[in-house]
């Protein structure tokens, strides 16, 4: 028998979210990731989509529960609700867009202000396939991302540099830091488990992929 034979399965379910301006390609590296997808010709999105992907750390069954939102305002659903019990977030600029990068101190804000507890945060430059056009050199997006304490990488959702890295990055970060907060307390893991977003995913397993649709919520 396994030493985690206690009754209570030994599986975690974390959120994440995606959060930056519209176009900067947040679906794209949620598709990219979850199911190898891109799309030259993507919508933008309204509303809420969210999808789990499983991955395997120290042997266990780690799911990250990802959403992904509407860069524009008016197609946005209610902000608290959107982040709330969040554990990671990727904050997301297009490196050929400059306003884009200049606005993710508004995007940090806005994940401080309604996240609920310790966040792994990591800022992407997405498109670096897009060198030719580039307006945010790497340097200044490291920068950026040092000064506020984030993890920094750029990414390609078209060419799949560096997407699955991102995501295994920031869901690692969360399962290391809240493994360790359970070894310290006992009390945390109750704690955790009613911080822990429920879903009623169908009983979907063994890394099966799911999408579903929030509409506003
Ligand atoms: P909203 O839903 O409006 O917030 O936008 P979004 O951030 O989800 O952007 P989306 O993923 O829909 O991508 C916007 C456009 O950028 C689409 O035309 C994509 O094909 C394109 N795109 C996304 N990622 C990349 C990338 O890595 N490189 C290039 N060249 N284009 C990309
Ligand atoms: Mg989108």
């Amino acid at each position: 028998m396994g030493d985690d034979s206690d009754g209570e399965a030994e599986e975690y379910l974390f959120k994440v979210v995606i959060i930056g301006d519209s176009a900067v390609g947040k679906s794209n590296l949620l598709s990219r990731y979850a199911r190898n997808e891109f799309n030259l010709h993507s919508k933008a999105t309204i509303g809420v989509e969210f999808q789990t992907q499983s991955m395997d750390i120290d042997g266990k069954e780690v799911k990250a529960q990802i959403w992904d939102t509407a860069g524009q305002e008016r197609f946005r659903a209610v902000t608290s609700a959107y982040y709330r019990g969040a554990f990671g977030a990727l904050l997301v600029y297009d490196i050929s867009r400059r306003g884009t990068f200049d606005n993710v101190g508004r995007w940090l804000q806005e994940l401080n202000t309604h996240s609920d507890t310790t966040v792994a945060k990591m800022l992407v430059g997405n498109k670096c396939d897009l060198d030719n056009i580039r307006e945010v050199p790497v340097e200044e997006g490291k920068a950026l991302a040092e000064s506020e304490g984030l993890f920094f990488m750029e990414t390609s959702a078209l060419d799949s540099t560096n997407v699955n890295t991102a995501f295994e990055l920031v869901i690692k970060e969360i399962y290391s830091s809240v493994s360790r907060k359970i070894l310290n307390s006992d009390s945390y893991k109750a704690e955790l488990s009613l911080n822990r977003v429920s879903i009623d995913d169908g009983d979907s397993k063994d890394g099966q992929k799911q999408t579903s649709r929030l509409g506003c919520c």
